[in-house]
C-alpha cells in the first residue's frame, strides 16, 4: 500500500494516526528504502548481539537517512552497526527502573527529567558510537538512551511500548510525529476509502466469494467488499442448526435488508446434525463439521459459476505470529475455520482487506461502514458451534435446550450491563442427569454449565466474577423456563489450564 509508513514492531505508533507494519530484520534495503517508510522501530528481543545466529539487519539501513529508534535489542544492534561496543551488564535489569533525562531535544521533549520506565536486558551498550551522544540514564544502566541527532539515529535501553513506562507514549509519539515528520492521516475513516479503491481494482469485473459466520471479522469483510463491489459479492451463510437462537434471523436481518448484500442461507440443519449422529469425540465432532463446510460451499460456489476470489476475514495478529526473526516474511494465511482448505481446492484468489489490522481497529471500521453494535460488539463464537458445547451426543433437541439456556444467560448479562464487560459468556450442556425436586415431584433433568471469561485476546483468560445475585437470577430462570434443565453450575477455571471452550 502506498501510505506514510512506520516500519515497527508494535501497535503505539498506530494510536498516532499512522500506519506501520512489523517486518523481519531480513527484509531487503529495497523494500525499506521508498518514499512511504517515514522511520524504521528496531524491537527488542531475548538475544544478544554477539551470540552466533543472532538476528541482524543489512548495516546499510543505518545510513538510509530514514529516521530510526532502537529499542533494547534494536539500541544494541544499532550501537553495535554504528561502532560502539556493547557487553554483558553487570547486573542484569529486569522491570522499574528511574529514567534520567540529560537531554530534552526531540526524543524526550517534554518528559520529565526522572520518570519510571520498564527495563528488560543483561546486555547494554558499554560505550557510545562516535557521532551519538547520551541522552537518558538510569542507575544501573549509564547509557540507557542515545541519540545522533545529525543522522536522527535514536536508542532506548528501557521498553517505550509497554504501560509501565510512564512517558513511553510521550516518547514514541515525539519519535513518530516530530522525529519521522509524518502528517498523521491514517484512520479507519482513511482506510476504509483506501480500501475499497484497492478491493474495486483487484476484482475488476469478477466475482468474489465469502463464508459469512455472523462473527465481527467475516461481517466486517462482508459489507466492506459489498460497498466496493456490490452485488458480485456473494456471501454464503450455512444455518448448521448448531448456531445460537436467533443467530440466522439477525444474519438476515443485517445483511440481506439492511446492507442489501447478495446473501444466500443455506439451510443445512439435517445434513450437520446427521453427520454427527453418535459422535461424542471433541476432535472427530471438529473434523466432520469442517468437511461439511467445505462440501456445502463448493457446492454452491459452483451453483455461482465463475468465481475469481475468496474474501476472508484475516487480522493483523494472524501475520504477526506467522513472522519470525529469523525467518523471512512467511505470511502463512489463515484458512477460515469453516471453509479450510478451500483455496487450494478451488484455485480462487484471497483477498482479506482486513490483514493489516487488530480486532478494535476491525470494530471501528465497523462503526465508520455503520454497522449494528449487535453484531460489532458480539461474542467470538466457535466455528463448530454448539457442537463443542454439548457434551456427548449432538441432536437437535439437544440443541434446542442449549439455545434456550444461552439465550437467558445472555440476555440477562446484556440486561446487567455485563455483557460488554466479558470477553466471552455461553452455556454448556453437559452429558449427565441429576436428581431435583420441582413442587412434590420428583426431577431427573440435564445439568447446564455457565462459562464466562474475561481475556484480552483469548490465548488466556480467568472466569469472570458475575456477581452472586445475578447468578442466581439467570440459574432460576433456566430452571423455570427451560424444560429438562433442572441444574445449574458455574465454571471458576481459568485458562490455561483450562481453555475456554470445553472441546
Ligand atoms: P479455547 O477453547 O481454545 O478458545 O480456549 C479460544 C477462543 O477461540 C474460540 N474457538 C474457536 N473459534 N473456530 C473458531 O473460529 C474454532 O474451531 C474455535 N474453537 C475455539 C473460542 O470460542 C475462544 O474465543
Amino acid at each position: 500500500m502506498k501510505r506514510e509508513t512506520i516500519l515497527i514492531i508494535d501497535r503505539n505508533v498506530r494510536e498516532n494516526n499512522v500506519f506501520c507494519e512489523i517486518v523481519p530484520p531480513t527484509i531487503s534495503i529495497r523494500d525499506i528504502n521508498t518514499k512511504e517508510i517515514k522511520g524504521i522501530i528496531l524491537s527488542g528481543g531475548p538475544a544478544s548481539v554477539y551470540t552466533k545466529n543472532a538476528p541482524t539487519c543489512d548495516n546499510r539501513i543505518f545510513s538510509l537517512g530514514i529516521p530510526m529508534l532502537g529499542i533494547c535489542y534494536g539500541m544494541q544492534l544499532m550501537a553495535k552497526a554504528s561502532g560502539g561496543k556493547v557487553g554483558k551488564a553487570r547486573s542484569r535489569e529486569y522491570g522499574r527502573a528511574t529514567l534520567t533525562v540529560t537531554n530534552h531535544k526531540l526524543l524526550f521533549k517534554d518528559v520529565p527529567k526522572n520518570s519510571i520506565c520498564w527495563m528488560s536486558h543483561g546486555d547494554k551498550v558499554k560505550r557510545i558510537p562516535k557521532g551519538f551522544t547520551r541522552i537518558g540514564s538510569s542507575r544501573n544502566t549509564s547509557i540507557a538512551a542515545f541519540a545522533n541527532f545529525d543522522e536522527r539515529l535514536f536508542g532506548v535501553q528501557f521498553h517505550p511500548e509497554v504501560a509501565h513506562t510512564q512517558y513511553g507514549n510521550r516518547i514514541i509519539k515525539n519519535f513518530v510525529k516530530n522525529i519521522c515528520d509524518t502528517k498523521s492521516d491514517w484512520s479507519m475513516r482513511s482506510f476504509v476509502k483506501e480500501t475499497i479503491d484497492e478491493i474495486r481494482h483487484t476484482v475488476g469485473n469478477g466475482k468474489v466469494i465469502l463464508g459469512l459466520s455472523g462473527g465481527v471479522d467475516s461481517s466486517v469483510t462482508a459489507v466492506l467488499i459489498n460497498k466496493a463491489i456490490g452485488r458480485r459479492l456473494v456471501c454464503i451463510f450455512v444455518d448448521n442448526g448448531l448456531l445460537r437462537k436467533s443467530e440466522a434471523r439477525i444474519v438476515r436481518e443485517v445483511f440481506q435488508k439492511h446492507f442489501r448484500v447478495n446473501l444466500r442461507v443455506i439451510d443445512a440443519e439435517e445434513e450437520f446434525l446427521h453427520g454427527l449422529k453418535g459422535i461424542k469425540d471433541p476432535e472427530r465432532k471438529r473434523k466432520i463439521i469442517g468437511g461439511q463446510f467445505i462440501k456445502i460451499f463448493e457446492r454452491e460456489a459452483k451453483k455461482i459459476g465463475a468465481v475469481k476470489f475468496l474474501a476472508q476475514g484475516t487480522l493483523y495478529p494472524d501475520l504477526i505470529e506467522s513472522r519470525s526473526a529469523f525467518g523471512g516474511p512467511s505470511a502463512t494465511i489463515k484458512t477460515h475455520h469453516n471453509v479450510g482448505g478451500l483455496p487450494k481446492v478451488m484455485h480462487l484468489e484471497l483477498i482479506e482487506p482486513l490483514k493489516y489490522l487488530f480486532k478494535d481497529e476491525v470494530r471501528k471500521v465497523g462503526r465508520e461502514l455503520n454497522m449494528p453494535g449487535e453484531i460489532l460488539g458480539r461474542h467470538p463464537f466457535p466455528g463448530p458451534g454448539l457442537a463443542v458445547r454439548i457434551i456427548g451426543d449432538v441432536t437437535k433437541a439437544r440443541c434446542d435446550i442449549l439455545r434456550e439456556v444461552d439465550d437467558i444467560f445472555i440476555s440477562i448479562l446484556r440486561k446487567r450491563r455485563l455483557y460488554g464487560e466479558v470477553w466471552q459468556a455461553f452455556a454448556v450442556l453437559l452429558p449427565i442427569k441429576s436428581v431435583g425436586v420441582m413442587g412434590d415431584e420428583r426431577t431427573y433433568g440435564n445439568v447446564v454449565a455457565l462459562r464466562a471469561v474475561t481475556s484480552i485476546d483469548g490465548m488466556t483468560a480467568d472466569w469472570a466474577r458475575i456477581p452472586c445475585e445475578v447468578l442466581g437470577e439467570i440459574s432460576n430462570r433456566i430452571i423455570n423456563e427451560v424444560d429438562g434443565v433442572n441444574r445449574v453450575v458455574y465454571d471458576i477455571s481459568s485458562k490455561p489450564p483450562s481453555t475456554i471452550e470445553w472441546e
